[in-house]
């Protein structure tokens, strides 16, 4: 498939480590041109433009962005936020890394555009405490806007002051969680709100807040420079719009980030990728994110966008998508995956506490040789006990894969029951990894 990368153009084919575009490259490529523009039209007719564009949430939910930025209230006379959510912890994803990595003004830009829109003076960027590298970079970056005054007083000399600070996370999945990331930013231990009130509402320091999402801004400056159009006309169809970065892992030559038109199917981004590892086949892969159900190889034709992969029982989420090749212990990958969810629930609610570490129980005494009969239906059981019943969608998170392992891969489940052992001949030693 012949696309020419929007998201990124700058730093494609950079070599890993290479130094970020700086502010004067950026600006000699068009950047801030978006901006620019931006700051000659109305708020309201850039949030217009956003909700015409169809560009929906790239953190995991794919909420449509300018919906959500529509409901900051207008004549509230409280300070209101932006709270940029480069958090990046669902396992398989490394999109916003990239992203920042290479082309931190790209971000800045949408997070400027986006304040602007909103009528927020003050923005923040969360990101995840290992990120130490791309902090750096993106502080880096906020330095030469301040200094080539396009962030602080004055905005481009256009009269919109704006200031904005990188707020580093301390290493913690739930601070992904908007409300999780918003009480972290306060101060607190990260343990998602009640909602409603939503963030929009009541949110960073009790004043309304947009968040969103690191690539969702980045898609910003895109739009506003190109129009509307040309962003609804790149993807599946109207509710599925725009470049999507898919993050490539596991079992493939190439693992990596690759830009493609929303909607790709895992058959498009294995030949990007190089194919299977060392030529075998497919078993399963995810499409979205450690939280996104398995598929089974032969679904690998669909196209991976929010409303077909949902259609199908999964999710696109983060975009991760995780290769397994017929190597792999389905068991024992979801296990690994509910060992993450149950180390990284906070605990606030019973369902996800219980449930993310009952989930680990059952699938490991099944991986190691102890499962009963009926487990597969326990976890089916304990799944629906999961769902929907708390605070913030991390037990439902930990329901994907689990569900999809009992339901759609179950003589997998009843195989290790029955010989009471992984039946995999390459099997790696269990508790060296456990
Ligand atoms: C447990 C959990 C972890 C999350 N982690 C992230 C994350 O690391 N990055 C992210 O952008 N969104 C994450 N989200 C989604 C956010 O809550 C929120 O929906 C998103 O930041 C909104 O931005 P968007 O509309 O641009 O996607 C997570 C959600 C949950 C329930």
């Amino acid at each position: 498939m012949s696309y020419e990368p929007v998201l990124l153009r700058r730093s494609a084919g950079a070599a890993p480590g290479a130094p970020p575009v700086g502010i004067g490259a950026y600006r000699d490529d068009g950047g801030y041109e978006g901006l620019a523009k931006a700051l000659t039209m109305a708020p309201a007719e850039i949030i217009e433009e956003v909700k015409a564009s169809g560009l929906r949430g790239r953190g995991g939910a794919g909420f449509p962005a300018g919906v959500k930025w529509s409901f900051i209230p207008k004549e509230s006379d409280k300070p209101k936020y932006l709270v940029c959510n480069a958090d990046e912890s669902e396992p398989g994803t490394f999109k916003d890394r990239l992203l920042i990595e290479t082309d931190p003004h790209q971000l800045l830009e949408g997070c400027a555009i986006c304040c602007y829109a909103v009528g927020a003076p003050v923005c923040y960027i969360y990101i995840r405490g290992e990120y130490v590298r791309q902090a750096e970079i993106l502080e880096s970056a906020i330095r030469e806007a301040y200094q080539a005054g396009v962030l602080g007083e004055s905005v481009l000399g256009k009269g919109f002051k704006l200031d904005m600070r990188v707020h580093r996370g301390a290493g913690a999945y739930i601070c992904g969680e908007e409300t999780g990331m918003l009480e972290s930013l306060e101060g607190r231990r990260g343990q998602p709100r009640v909602k409603p009130p939503f963030p929009a509402i009541i949110g960073a320091f009790g004043a309304p807040t947009v968040i969103n999402n690191v690539e969702t801004l980045c898609n910003v400056p895109h739009i506003i420079q190109r129009g509307a159009d040309w962003f609804a006309g790149i993807g599946t169809d109207e509710r599925n719009t725009g470049p999507k970065l898919y993050c490539i892992s596991g079992h493939v030559e190439k693992p990596g980030v690759y830009e493609f038109p929303i909607g790709a199917s895992l058959d498009t981004l294995l030949e990007a990728a190089g194919g299977m590892l060392a030529g075998r086949a497919l078993k399963a892969f995810i499409p979205g994110g450690a939280s996104a159900a398995l598929l089974p190889a032969d679904k690998s034709h669909l196209p991976m966008d929010f409303d077909n992969l949902a259609k199908a029982g999964s999710m696109l989420g983060s975009a991760a998508v995780v290769v397994m090749d017929e190597t792999t212990c389905l068991v024992r990958s979801v296990y690994r995956l509910a060992k993450f969810f149950a180390h990284e629930s906070c605990g606030q609610c019973t369902p996800c506490r219980e449930g993310t570490n009952w989930s680990q129980l059952v699938l490991g005494r099944i991986e190691k040789g102890h499962g009963r009969p009926g487990d597969a239906e326990l976890l089916v059981r304990m799944t629906a006990n999961m769902s929907g019943t708390a605070l913030c969608a991390l037990a439902d998170a930990c329901v994907g894969p689990v569900r999809s392992l009992a339901q759609n891969f179950r003589p997998e489940i009843e195989e290790h029951i029955n010989s009471g052992r992984c039946p995999l001949p390459y099997r790696r030693v269990f508790e060296e990894t456990a």
